[in-house]
């Protein structure tokens, strides 16, 4: 990017704003591995739709990695060169699976969503009003946001639909 442009990023350095970024970068790459994984070992009923949600997630959360990548990189920044910096850098973590049954798997991505939430909530806060030359940079947050909240209600809706079901079939059998 133009030196004059990254100057302009009104009240907040350039440097901060690739260092902010690069965290998220992180917690996209930890967040597809998650499900990449997820898709994987998942075990129990209704595996196949959870397992068709979880692939889904896992290509968005790539897709968020390479806006960011790029976003960065327009900055003069440098995405995160080493897979170690993910755990390091990251806000979100990473949730190992204890169990493949699908109900403890849908807990452990509801709650990384729910962390991804709250990450991008507080970017899009920092970069109100800031970036006044790249519009398009609260706008990229803000849809990233935006996936990452229907994201957790799908993730809700299956898990309810879960536990509904055996809920049902207890009692049939009860
Ligand atoms: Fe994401
Ligand atoms: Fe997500």
């Amino acid at each position: 990017m133009a030196k004059r442009g990254s100057s302009i990023i009104k009240g907040i350095q350039a440097s901060e704003v690739v260092e902010l970024l690069n965290k998220a970068y992180a917690d996209e790459w930890l967040a597809y591995y998650q499900y990449f994984i997820e898709a994987k070992v998942i075990k129990g009923i209704m595996k196949d739709a959870i397992f068709a949600e979880l692939t889904q997630h896992a290509n968005d959360e790539l897709r968020h990695a390479d806006m960011l990548a790029n976003r960065i990189i327009q900055l003069g920044g440098t995405p995160l060169l080493h897979p170690q910096e993910w755990f390091t850098q990251s806000s979100c973590g990473y949730k190992e699976p204890q169990s493949f049954d699908v109900v403890a798997i849908l807990k452990d991505s509801i709650q990384g969503e729910q962390c991804a939430i709250s990450v991008y909530s507080s970017l899009a806060d920092t970069f109100k009003d800031k970036d006044i030359i790249y519009y398009g940079q609260a706008l990229m947050i803000s849809q990233i946001l935006a996936d990452e909240v229907e994201h957790e209600e799908d993730l809700q809706d299956l898990h309810d639909d879960i536990t509904e079901f055996v809920t049902q079939i207890k009692s049939t059998m009860g």
